[in-house]
């Protein structure tokens, strides 16, 4: 198992464009595998999640072919059947390609058998086993199905209203993929906007949805089934939730000035934002632009002071993979923040809400776990220190960030290969912008 080893750093300096959008690259795969004609995708992410996806497409017998660095080619099935999968899928340490592909799975009269890596199979497939039970499929697995493997009879589905319990772009888009070959309308109401890249990817294919949004912030999606999806051409944006990892270094480390180009800007992803200017640290935006419904912008990042921030509600699932690092931003804020609201935490890579107070704590923050989410007391020095990744990417890059700003101490971050299911090259950018000590 590989670690890295991270001394304290002086500054982050220069221009960096961020590597694809995970999120947003594994939905061009689905919707280019699903769709009539070629798929042409610009910035794909070629990280372990990602790939998997891509996999288990090609399983299914689409074809998916790269064009050069980072530009792939997919032929979707379009009115063709997929291919019965001869083994069984294995989606890795990958939430977004089990949860998102169980939707395409469950659609087609095929059997197949998902599984994953040990994180994966810990974590709860009930949120998406329950709708497509009641769309008609037929799911079988491990611990009454709550968990991988699950085994997929797949059939042609009905329509279903869902009203889920959780805001889950994972569990919205399950739904919604298995609504586009479902006779009937298939309508999902969620309590909170989750991220919306799924419902942004469908119109550029050409399909029609319609979006409500209720009073106290819930949202309800509604999509026609029987509907053609016609290939297209897109370029990712950059990922915000890796641009988070520099922009937070930046924003912590004196002397740093970091422009971040091309990055995506999808207000359902860019809580973070909003919670660092309630603790009184604004970003420049250069520039915006627009790709296949997702917003871009150019952003530049100088070191300022922060303050101490009450992040909860709506906002949590706009900032959902971003708590591990705001929770060591806020080590350096002055005052108390506190994240709450944040339960969804527990089921992710690994229990965030306590990997991440165990490791902080081991480099001297002030942390404390509350069932749904953080309390912080900042500011206060870090120390470097041997600390674990818990074979989660996140979590890996936020202690490694918490290393670049600790007063003094080197901090050997364990298991960090992880880091490939989402920002396969964090070392070599961390080496081009950093100015050490
Ligand atoms: C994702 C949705 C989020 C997020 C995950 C990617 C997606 O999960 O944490 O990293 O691509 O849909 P939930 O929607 O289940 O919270």
């Amino acid at each position: 198992m590989r670690a890295w080893r991270i001394r304290p750093a002086k500054a982050l300096q220069g221009r960096w464009t961020p590597s694809g959008d995970k999120s947003i690259t594994h939905r061009a795969i689905i919707l280019g595998a699903l769709a009539e004609g070629t798929t042409e995708i610009d910035h794909f992410l070629e990280s372990d999640d990602c790939l998997r996806t891509l996999r288990i497409a090609q399983a299914l017998g689409v074809q998916a072919e790269p064009i050069d660095m980072h530009r792939w080619r997919i032929t979707g099935l379009g009115k063709r059947e997929p291919n019965e999968p001869s083994d069984v899928l294995d989606a890795g340490n990958s939430g977004t390609t089990t949860r998102l592909m169980a939707g395409v799975l469950a659609s087609y009269p095929l059997f197949s058998v998902l599984t994953g890596d040990e994180s994966l199979r810990r974590r709860p497939m009930r949120r998406i086993v329950e709708p497509l039970r009641q769309m008609g499929a037929q799911i079988d697995g491990r611990q009454e199905a709550t968990r991988l493997p699950l085994a997929i009879r797949g059939t042609q589905l009905r329509a279903l209203h869902y009203l889920t319990p959780v805001a889950s772009a994972q569990v919205k888009s399950c739904i919604l993929l298995a609504g586009l070959r479902a006779s009937g309308v298939t309508e999902v109401t969620e309590p909170q906007l989750s991220r919306d890249h799924t419902e942004r990817m469908l119109r550029a294919f050409g399909v029609e949805l319609e979006e409500q949004f209720g009073t106290q912030g819930s949202h309800r999606v509604r999509l026609r089934g029987g509907q053609t999806l016609t290939a297209c051409k897109l370029r990712v944006p950059g990922d915000f939730s890796s641009c988070a990892f520099m922009l937070a270094g930046a924003l912590l480390l004196p002397g740093s000035d970091l422009v971040i180009e091309g990055v995506g800007v999808n207000p359902t992803r860019t809580g973070m934002i909003q919670a660092l200017a309630q603790g009184g640290a604004h970003l420049e935006w250069e520039q915006v632009d627009e790709q296949g419904g997702e917003p871009m912008a150019s952003l530049r990042v100088r070191a300022q002071p922060l303050k101490a921030m009450q992040i909860a509600g709506e906002l949590i699932p706009s900032l959902v993979d971003e708590v591990p690092i705001l929770a060591v931003m806020a080590t350096q804020a002055h005052g108390t923040t506190e994240i709450r609201d944040a339960h969804e935490l527990r089921v992710k890579e690994s229990d965030r809400l306590a990997t991440i107070t165990e490791e902080l704590r081991k480099m001297g923050a002030q942390i404390e776990c509350l069932p749904d989410g953080l309390r912080i007391h900042g500011p206060t020095p870090l120390y470097g220190a041997p600390v674990q990744s818990h074979g989660d990417h996140r979590i890996a890059m936020a202690l490694a960030i918490a290393g670049l700003v600790a007063q003094s101490g080197e901090t050997l971050v364990q298991d960090v290969d992880c880091v490939a299911t989402s920002f396969p090259d964090f070392e070599a950018v961390l080496h081009q912008l950093v100015e050490w000590r």
